[in-house]
């Protein structure tokens, strides 16, 4: 059994419903999975006054906890076309394991969500999959066997680099079925590739 982190920042919650639909598909291939967040770094009262969500039930992972799991899969919302400062400041907080080769060989993955149809998904998944390279990590995407990769009759997130979602400009659209769908198929199949890996 493959033991798996889903790793994740979200601001208005639509990360943390991917991140749970993630750990769905990860549990249904048998994994044994922790869903944890990165600490906020924003001040509270610009936070308040952007209304972020900070009332989010999933417990702050520790930096050292990372060797521990088998893969590690990673959430971030974008931000102007690259993942989020909370998810990168947790990141460059990994020297030490990597210093020590501690995530070599082990799986990764990436998820995120813009608010445009065309706001940088593709970019802010490969610009992420440069650190966990630099990590010795085995990066694993979101394959074509998932067939709302090819889907043409709505607008929907999703590329052969991971899962994603559209949150629209003001935040109010939630993860769609094909999306959410997308996420658990990322989660199963990260977690059987972690599987047969580890064992
Ligand atoms: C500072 C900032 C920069 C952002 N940059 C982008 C961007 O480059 N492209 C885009 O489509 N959306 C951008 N957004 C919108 C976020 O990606 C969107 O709010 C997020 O995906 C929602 O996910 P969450 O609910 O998990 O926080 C930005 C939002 C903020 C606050």
């Amino acid at each position: 059994m493959a033991k798996i982190l889903v790793l994740y920042y979200s601001a208005y919650g639509h990360i943390e419903t991917m991140a749970h639909a993630i750990s769905e598909g990860a549990r249904a291939a048998g994994a044994e999975v922790a869903i944890k967040r990165v600490p906020e770094l924003v001040p509270e009262m610009i936070a308040h006054q952007a209304g972020y969500h900070l009332d989010q039930s999933a417990p702050i992972a520790m930096v050292e906890e990372l060797p521990t799991y088998d893969a590690i899969i990673f959430g971030t919302p974008t931000r102007y076309g690259m993942m989020a400062a909370q998810m990168k400041n947790f990141l460059d907080q990994t020297g030490g394991l990597w210093f020590e080769n501690k995530l070599v060989g082990k799986v990764g993955g990436v998820f995120t969500s813009t608010a445009s149809q065309h706001g940088g998904q593709e970019a802010t998944i490969l610009s992420f999959h440069t650190v966990l390279l630099h990590l010795g990590m085995i990066v694993v995407g979101l394959p074509y066997s998932y067939p709302g990769l090819t889907n043409m009759d709505e607008i929907v997130g999703g590329s052969s680099y991971g899962a994603s979602t559209l949150s629209g400009n003001d935040d109010s659209r939630q993860p769609s079925d094909i999306e959410l769908e997308g996420a658990r198929f990322q989660g199963r199949h990260i977690a059987e590739v972690a599987a047969k890996l580890a064992g």
